[in-house]
């Protein structure tokens, strides 16, 4: 069967830790023997991007040079499905020449069409729902400077997004503790947080979602956040800035609820002043070139996990 990655639940537990471990000697790998392997020889990833892109695009398409095959970016604007050719018909052709799709659409339901229709492995990029390679280099980066996970107090402030709901899935499959403080009406996803409270139980860690920051950060060993203006909102732009500026702002007064040691990540791209200051951004609990950097080391983990022989 193919395997699929729309969201960290296509994902168990075990899963992610063999990946993230994989990533772990890859980067170590890479940095001592230089980028060259063959790894995924002669294979060919299609990465179809709805959306812009920076670091999502160059570092699968780096990940499949550096392992030896070959990537192939198809903007969205290029391809037919721009002049009305079903997401169906298109999934059935690219299937056809391609080994693997990596695609970042808009629409989650527009990927779960490319699952279905495809007859090869699709990795979501980003949707409106879910971000699972941002969160799998996000654990990475956590397990990097905590050395472990299991127990780790994680802290999310801002857009209850994408990634807050794969963080969910992510943290709660590996028996962390996680708040997630939103304004009211930007939580995450009923049905999400409800799977995400089922895994925490089962892994004996605690779950929070409250509209109080403060709440939220106290005691954190991690705090993310994310733009509150994802792409696609930004029309809603005026009316979010009002909401959650600046209560739901990392800064200098809500990190002093956190522990002294805690590691700050964002995804990127950040809008230093909105969600998070540049001191916090520049300053010495931030791991968010760590962060950005692992993208390319757990997306060789998933494409040989996939692809590889
Ligand atoms: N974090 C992330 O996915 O960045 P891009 O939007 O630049 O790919
Ligand atoms: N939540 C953001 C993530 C960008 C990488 C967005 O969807 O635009």
């Amino acid at each position: 069967m193919k395997e699929d990655i729309l969201s960290l639940q296509d994902l168990r537990s075990d899963q992610i830790l063999a990946l993230l471990d994989h990533a772990s000697s890859l980067k170590n790998q890479f940095t001592t023997v230089g980028a060259n392997s063959k790894y995924l020889n002669g294979k060919i990833l299609g990465m179809i991007f709805q959306k812009p892109s920076t670091r999502t695009r160059i570092s699968f398409e780096t990940a499949m040079l550096q392992l030896g095959g070959h990537a192939i970016n198809l903007s969205f604007s290029d391809l037919q499905l721009s002049r009305g050719e079903s997401v169906e018909d298109t999934a059935r052709t690219i299937s056809l020449y391609v080994d693997m799709i990596m695609a970042r659409v808009y629409d989650h339901k527009d990927i779960e069409k490319l699952s279905e229709y495809s007859t090869i492995p699709v990795i979501n990029g980003l949707s409106d729902l879910f971000h699972p390679c941002q969160i799998l280099a996000d654990l990475l980066t956590i397990h990097e400077y905590k050395k472990k996970l299991k127990g780790i107090n994680l802290a999310f402030i801002g857009d209850g997004n994408n990634v807050c709901n794969d963080l969910l899935l992510g943290c709660s499959k590996l028996g962390m503790n996680i708040r997630v403080s939103t304004p009211i009406g930007f939580e995450p996803m009923d049905w999400v947080v409800d799977i995400a409270r089922t895994s925490s139980r089962k892994n004996e860690s605690t779950l929070l979602i409250t509209s109080d920051p403060t709440e939220a950060v106290i005691d954190a060993d991690v705090i993310v956040t994310d733009t509150h203006i994802s792409i696609g909102k930004e029309t809603e732009l005026d009316s979010r800035e009002k909401i959650f500026f600046p209560k739901y702002q990392v800064n200098d007064d809500l990190i002093k609820y956190a522990k002294k040691d805690f590691i700050f990540l964002h995804c990127l791209p950040a809008k230093r002043g909105k969600e998070v200051t540049s001191q916090i951004i520049d300053g010495p609990h931030s791991a968010i070139w760590s962060e950005a950097e692992n993208r390319l080391h757990v997306q060789k983990a998933l494409l040989i996990k996939i692809l590889g022989d």
